[in-house]
């Protein structure tokens, strides 16, 4: 990582002292490429915050099966992911961690997102009152190879996760080419 070039970056979070940091991390390889890239990141936040790191593949979600109950009930029937929201929600700041699996999340990282429904339910259907605050959100991405659209989804697709979540897409560090590593 470009540390020159990161710390320029952070500012665009605007932190405030002692930054709650709640990381949703998508590697199933703890001392993989993303987890590197994570750590020089995490490293070069405001010292004195409290970090805590979610592990997608380790909460083993269940995926959104798409029945409808959320939409009745404005909630999921499934309270198993309630405490991962509450946790990205309340952060100063979020950040998503993840390689690149054919052009999108790997599995277990895309259940939790598909599993954020109820949010977007309550949001735009409901229209339930809804915490408009925007707090941070990062993206940090790795890739084996390079291409215009590597990243395109994993992009996307963290725009409306933070928007879910009270924060919004404010920096992203793409790492391609993890392969030639
Ligand atoms: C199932 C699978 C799918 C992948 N799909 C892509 C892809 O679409 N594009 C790409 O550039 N790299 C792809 N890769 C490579 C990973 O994104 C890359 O190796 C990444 O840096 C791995 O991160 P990690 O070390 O944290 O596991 C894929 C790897 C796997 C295992």
């Amino acid at each position: 990582m470009n540390h020159e070039l990161c710390i320029m970056n952070l500012n665009k979070l605007s932190l405030p002292a002692n930054p709650k940091t709640a990381v949703l991390f998508g590697s199933p390889n703890n001392n993989g490429h993303t987890k590197k890239y994570l750590d020089e990141f995490l490293a070069l936040l405001p010292p004195g915050g409290e970090t805590e790191i979610i592990d997608a593949y380790g909460l083993r979600p269940a995926p959104c099966f798409g029945c409808g109950y959320c939409t009745e009930n404005g909630k999921c029937k499934n309270n198993d992911l309630d405490g991962v929201f509450e946790k990205l929600s309340a952060a100063d700041l979020a950040v998503i961690a993840s390689p690149v699996y054919f052009y999108g999340f790997p599995a277990p990282l895309k259940a939790v997102v598909d599993r954020l429904q109820p949010l977007y339910i309550n949001k735009f259907i409901r229209k339930g009152p809804f915490c408009e605050n925007k707090n941070a959100g990062a993206l940090i991405a790795t890739s084996g190879r390079d291409d215009a659209e590597t990243f395109e989804m994993l992009k996307r697709q963290s725009k409306i996760v933070f928007s879910l979540l009270s924060k919004e897409l404010r920096i992203a560090f793409y790492f391609p080419e993890t392969d030639k590593i």
